[in-house]
C-alpha cells in the first residue's frame, strides 16, 4: 500500500467512525480518537508533553487516595524510571471498589466458561468484590504482609483472579506461575523470588482430561524453604495428598465466618511493586519482570480503552491464559479497571470440536476478541464449516499478539471470522512492556495485513541497525524505544544489574526490545521476529540457553545447541542439535527420554520438534558454536550461509546438513 492509498483509507475509516460512535451513545473514554488527524495531534501533545499526556490519563482513568508530586522523573542512561511520585492507589479498589459504589455494582465483572460446557460462573463487582475481600483477609490472617509475594500456579479458574486482587489489596506482590510449567520450573521461580505462600489446585481439566497440579508444587517445595503455606483450590476432587500444617484447602480458609468481606484495600505508593511476572531472555534463567503500581494500572486501563474501545455493554474476551502478561493485563486488570466484563475459559479451542471459540462467541455474544496467532493458524486448518454454523455478530474488534502474524493468516481472520467488516488489531508488546506499544487505532488506522502498524500515542519507536545508526525504510533493525511509558518493567528482581544489562546497554539511552523489525515508507513496522537468542513458540517465549541447560543437565548429554525452526502452526518450533557423550548412543529411545526430560525439566510446552543427534558442533576458533549456521540449517537456508572461515572444521556443516535432511524429511535447498 503506498501513501496515497494510506491516506485515502483514512478518510474512509474516519467517516466509518463517526457513523459508529453515534450508533454506541456510550462513551467511556476521554480521549477519542476519531481520526488519522487526531492521532497525530494526540501522538505530538503526548510526546512533546509526556508528564502532562499521561498525568491527565492517570486522573482520569485511575482513582488515587493522594495525588503524586512528580508525574515522570527518568533516564535510561542510568536506568532510572518513576512515575507518578508520591501518589497512592491500589490495584484491587480501582478494579472493584470504584464500580461496587456506583451502578455497576450488579453488573457482570467475570463469565468464566469451565471446560466441561455446563461449568459456568458468573460473577458481579459486588460478588467479586466480597470473594477478594475475604481472601485477602484470609491472607492476611495468614501473615502475609505488604511486599510479600504469593505464587499463584493455577490453571484458568476464577479463583485465579480473586488471589491477584487479594494479593493487590493488601500490598503483596502476586507472582503467576503458568500451569504448564514443570515442577522445577515453578521451583526455581518460587525460590527466585522467596514466596511466602503457593496457591494451587488439586488438579485441572484440560480438553475433557483431569490432570493433578498440586503434585507438581509437592515437588518444587522439596527445595523452597520460605514457602509457609499452600493453599489448595478443589477443582477436580481427584485424590491430592495435603502436607500437615503447610497445605490448607481453599474452601476451609473461604469458610471462616470471621473473614472481613469489607476489607479496606491498602494505599499503595504509585512506585510500589504490584507484581513480578518470570520471563525468557537470552541466559538460561528466567528473569523476574517487574511492574509497578501507579504506572503499570493506568497504562493497562489506557491501552485497553484505546485498542478495544471498551464500551459499557461490551464482552471481552482475551484467549491467553492469566499466567502469561497478556493474561494479567488485557484478561484482569485492564477491563475491570474500566468496569468492563472479562470473559475467561478454561479449556482449549478445540475440544470438544474444533468449534469451541467459535461457539462461545456466540453463547456470550463476545465483542472484543483477542487471541494469537498460534490459535488462528490452527482453526483455519480445521475449514470454515466449523465457524459458519456460529453467529459471530456480536463482534466488533478482534486482536491478535503474541507473534508475527502472517497475511494469510490476518486476513482469514478478518475477512472469515470477521466478515470482512471489523478490523484486526495487530498489537505489538511485551511482558517488559505492561501493555500494547505498537497496534493501529480500530476503525481508524488504515490496515496493511501482517503489520503492527504505527506506536500508540507517546510511545516513540525507533529502528537501529547493528552500528545504532537509524535504519533506512524497509531495511531490519533493532526495535528501540526512546522515551520511558509507564507501563514498562522497573526491573528484574533480585539482580539490579540486569536491568541495564539486557535493556539499556546495547544501544545507550534506548530501551532495547530484542525484536526485529523494518518500517515501511509510510512509518509502519513490520516485525520479524527475535534478533536474540529466544525462541517464539506458539507465542511463548523460551531462551534457547535455558532449554540448553535443560538437555545439559541430561547424563547422556556433552553439549547442546537449541535454534527456532520456522513451523507453520506454531510459528517456531524448537529444534535441539544434540551431542552425546561418547559412551551414549544415538537411539530413538534416547531420542524419547530426552523429550520426556525436557517436558519434565520445563514443562510440556517445551517439547521439542526435532531432536538432531550431532558428532560436533559447529564452532568457531575460540570455541564458540555458530548458532547463525544453525538457524540457516534448520530454515532450509544454507544456500547463503555467510562466513565460515573461523570455523575449526568447515566439513561439520556438510554432515549437519545431510543428517537434518534425513531428519525432517526435506531437502534444505527445496
Ligand atoms: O517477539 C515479540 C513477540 O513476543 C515477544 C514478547 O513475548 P512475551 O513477553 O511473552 O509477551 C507476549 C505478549 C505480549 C516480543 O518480543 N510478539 C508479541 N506480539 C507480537 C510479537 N511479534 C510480532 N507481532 C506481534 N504482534
Amino acid at each position: 500500500m503506498d501513501t496515497k492509498n494510506v491516506k485515502k483509507t483514512k478518510r474512509t475509516n474516519t467517516a466509518k467512525v463517526a457513523a459508529k460512535s453515534s450508533a454506541f451513545n456510550v462513551n467511556l473514554s476521554k480521549l477519542k480518537i476519531k481520526s488519522m488527524d487526531d492521532y497525530e495531534a494526540i501522538h505530538q501533545k503526548a510526546l512533546e508533553d509526556p508528564a502532562k499526556f499521561w498525568g491527565e490519563r492517570a486522573k482520569s482513568l485511575l482513582h488515587w487516595f493522594k495525588p503524586w508530586e512528580k508525574t515522570l522523573e527518568w533516564d535510561f542512561a542510568k536506568p532510572h524510571v518513576e512515575w507518578f511520585t508520591g501518589g497512592k492507589t491500589n490495584a484491587s479498589y480501582n478494579c472493584l471498589d470504584r464500580h461496587i459504589d456506583g451502578p455497576r455494582r450488579n453488573k457482570v465483572a467475570l463469565i468464566w466458561q469451565g471446560d466441561p460446557e455446563d461449568d459456568v460462573r458468573i460473577w458481579t463487582y459486588q460478588m467479586l468484590y466480597d470473594r477478594v475481600c475475604r481472601f485477602a483477609s484470609a491472607l492476611k490472617n495468614l501473615g502475609v504482609r505488604k511486599g510479600d509475594r504469593v505464587v499463584i500456579y493455577l490453571p484458568m479458574i476464577p479463583e485465579m483472579v480473586v488471589s491477584m486482587l487479594a494479593c493487590s489489596r493488601i500490598g503483596a506482590v502476586h507472582v503467576l506461575v503458568f500451569a504448564g510449567f514443570s515442577a522445577s520450573s515453578a521451583q526455581s521461580r518460587i525460590q527466585d523470588c522467596e514466596a511466602k505462600v503457593v496457591i494451587t489446585s488439586d488438579g485441572m481439566f484440560r480438553a475433557g482430561r483431569v490432570m493433578p497440579l498440586k503434585a507438581n508444587i509437592d515437588e518444587a517445595l522439596k527445595d523452597c524453604p520460605s514457602v509457609r503455606r499452600v493453599i489448595v483450590v478443589n477443582r477436580t476432587n481427584m485424590p491430592t495428598a495435603m502436607k500437615e500444617r503447610r497445605d490448607i484447602w481453599w474452601r476451609d480458609v473461604m469458610s471462616d465466618r470471621s473473614l472481613n468481606a469489607r476489607l479496606p484495600a491498602v494505599q499503595m505508593d504509585a512506585e510500589d511493586l504490584l507484581f513480578i511476572l518470570y520471563t525468557s531472555g537470552s541466559t538460561g534463567k528466567p528473569k523476574g519482570v517487574m511492574h509497578t503500581t501507579g504506572g503499570y494500572l493506568t497504562y493497562a486501563a489506557h491501552t485497553t480503552q484505546l485498542v478495544f474501545d471498551t464500551r459499557e455493554e461490551d464482552v471481552h474476551w482475551c484467549t491467553a491464559d492469566i499466567g502469561w502478561i497478556t493474561g494479567h493485563t488485557y484478561g484482569v486488570y485492564g477491563p475491570l479497571l474500566l468496569g468492563g466484563t472479562t470473559m475467561m475459559f478454561e479449556g482449549g479451542p478445540r475440544w470438544p470440536d474444533p468449534d469451541r471459540f467459535w461457539h462461545i462467541i456466540e453463547k456470550y455474544r463476545v465483542n472484543t476478541f483477542y487471541t494469537a496467532p498460534t490459535a488462528i493458524r490452527l482453526l483455519i486448518r480445521d475449514g470454515d464449516e466449523w465457524l459458519e454454523k456460529h453467529d459471530r455478530s456480536s463482534l466488533r474488534i478482534l486482536g491478535s499478539v503474541g507473534e508475527p502474524i502472517d497475511a494469510k493468516t490476518w486476513n482469514w481472520y478478518r475477512d472469515t471470522v470477521g466478515d470482512g467488516k471489523i478490523p484486526v488489531v495487530d498489537t505489538w508488546w511485551q511482558t517488559e512492556s505492561g501493555g500494547i506499544l505498537v497496534s493501529p487505532i480500530p476503525y481508524v488506522t488504515p490496515l496493511k495485513p501482517g503489520s503492527a502498524s504505527l506506536p500508540l500515542p507517546g510511545i516513540d519507536v525507533e529502528v537501529l541497525k547493528e552500528d545504532g545508526k537509524p535504519a533506512k525504510v524497509d531495511e531490519e533493525g533493532h526495535l528501540v524505544v526512546k522515551n520511558p511509558w509507564p507501563g514498562m518493567l522497573r526491573g528484574v528482581f533480585g539482580d539490579k544489574s540486569k536491568f541495564k544489562e539486557n535493556y539499556f546497554s546495547r544501544f545507550s539511552g534506548f530501551y532495547l526490545s530484542g525484536d526485529g523489525v523494518k518500517k515501511d515508507q509510510d512509518g509502519y513496522l513490520w516485525l520479524q521476529g527475535r534478533l536474540d537468542d529466544v525462541i517464539n513458540v506458539s507465542g511463548h517465549r523460551f531462551s534457547t540457553a535455558e532449554m540448553e541447560a535443560a538437555f545439559n543437565a541430561h547424563p547422556a548429554v556433552a553439549e547442546s545447541s537449541v535454534v527456532g525452526m520456522p513451523h507453520s502452526v506454531k510459528g517456531e518450533a524448537i529444534y535441539a542439535f544434540i551431542h552425546l557423550k561418547e559412551e551414549e548412543k544415538p537411539t530413538d529411545a534416547m531420542r524419547s527420554d530426552l523429550r520426556k526430560w525436557v517436558r519434565k525439566e520445563i514443562g510440556p510446552i517445551a517439547t521439542p520438534e526435532y531432536i538432531q543427534f550431532v558428532e560436533s558442533l559447529p564452532k568457531t576458533r575460540s570455541g564458540k558454536i555458530m548458532r547463525r549456521v544453525l538457524r540457516k540449517i534448520v530454515s532450509g537456508n544454507i544456500e547463503d550461509l555467510g562466513d565460515l572461515t573461523t570455523l575449526v572444521d568447515v566439513s561439520v556443516v556438510e554432515a549437519l546438513v545431510t543428517e537434518h535432511e534425513l531428519l525432517t524429511g526435506r531437502s534444505s535447498l527445496s
